[in-house]
């Protein structure tokens, strides 16, 4: 199976981007499923049901979210009717919407998608991703009923992602960082046939201080003092993510490749 992964989408610009391009991405690469993570789309802060509707159009199967889940109030009640939307399965207990599900791809082969949030610096205390995403995995041993195990693990530590990485080598077919919107170069497969990338980067304008207009947080960092809100950078958009072809007998990951598709950063892909 041939997957596709995609990081952090940030505001208008990597929106546009994702409705531009991955309809030709999906027939160019042969696509048999897409997740795009929406976290920071709308705004940069969360993501809007009507964005969410239009990244699924535009051919995601799965939209996954992060730590900025419901920034966004209509999310609330736009992810209990719409099942393709994924938000932490740690989040909080009473965190409306699903962290887990089962979708179809293409041909009808199935694809479990799951999201956990780390522990690391974060702003909130999280319960441990460990335990959650061991727990959520059970029903689905890799090579059973799911042809592939897609897991976005979202924090800000690439010690705890590795961590994940391994800890879920041989479980998921795919292990993949999201939050910190910076690609690392480390795409590889684990001994267990996981597919692993410490984070995916986001799809967003590179020009800027992690997707936002740079003049705001460079101020911050230099002077200590806020003087307006972060604002979404606006120029040219790099897609960034991981491609991934599975085996469907063991759900093992047989190739794995970096993804970044126009923008400034170098190109990239399968
Ligand atoms: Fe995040
Ligand atoms: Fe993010």
């Amino acid at each position: 199976m041939k997957i596709l992964f995609l990081g952090d989408v940030v505001g208008r610009a990597g929106r546009r981007a994702i409705t531009e391009h991955l309809p030709g991405l999906r027939e160019r690469w042969k696509l048999d499923f897409v997740v795009v993570n929406g976290e920071n789309a709308t705004g940069g802060m969360g993501l809007s049901g009507e964005h969410a509707k239009s990244f699924l159009a535009a051919g995601a199967d799965v939209v996954t979210l992060g730590d900025h889940a419901f920034d966004q109030k209509d999310m609330l009640s736009f992810c209990e009717r719409e099942p393709r939307i994924i938000r932490p399965l740690n989040f909080a207990k009473g965190a409306p919407g699903r962290g887990i599900g089962v979708y179809p791809d293409t041909r009808g082969r199935k694809v479990v998608v799951a999201q956990v949030l780390g522990q690391v610096f974060m702003k909130r205390a999280f319960d441990d991703p460990f335990s959650t995403i061991e727990a959520a995995l059970k029903p689905y041993p890799r090579g059973g009923q799911a042809q592939a195990i897609l897991v976005d693990m979202h924090c800000e530590a690439t010690s705890e992602k590795m961590a994940m990485g391994h800890y879920l080598d041989g479980r998921a077919s795919v292990v993949v960082g999201t939050h910190t919107h910076v690609p690392t170069a480390d795409a590889m497969i684990l001994p267990g046939g996981t597919a692993y990338q410490t984070d995916a980067g986001m799809c967003g304008d590179y020009y800027s201080v992690i997707g936002m207009d740079k003049a705001e947080p460079m101020r911050r960092f230099v002077t200590g003092m806020a003087k307006s809100r972060f604002e979404p950078a606006m120029g040219e958009v790099t897609l960034s993510g991981l491609y991934v072809e599975t085996d469907d007998t063991t759900g093992k990951a047989t190739r794995v490749e970096m993804v970044r598709e126009g923008g400034r950063l170098a190109a990239s892909g399968p």
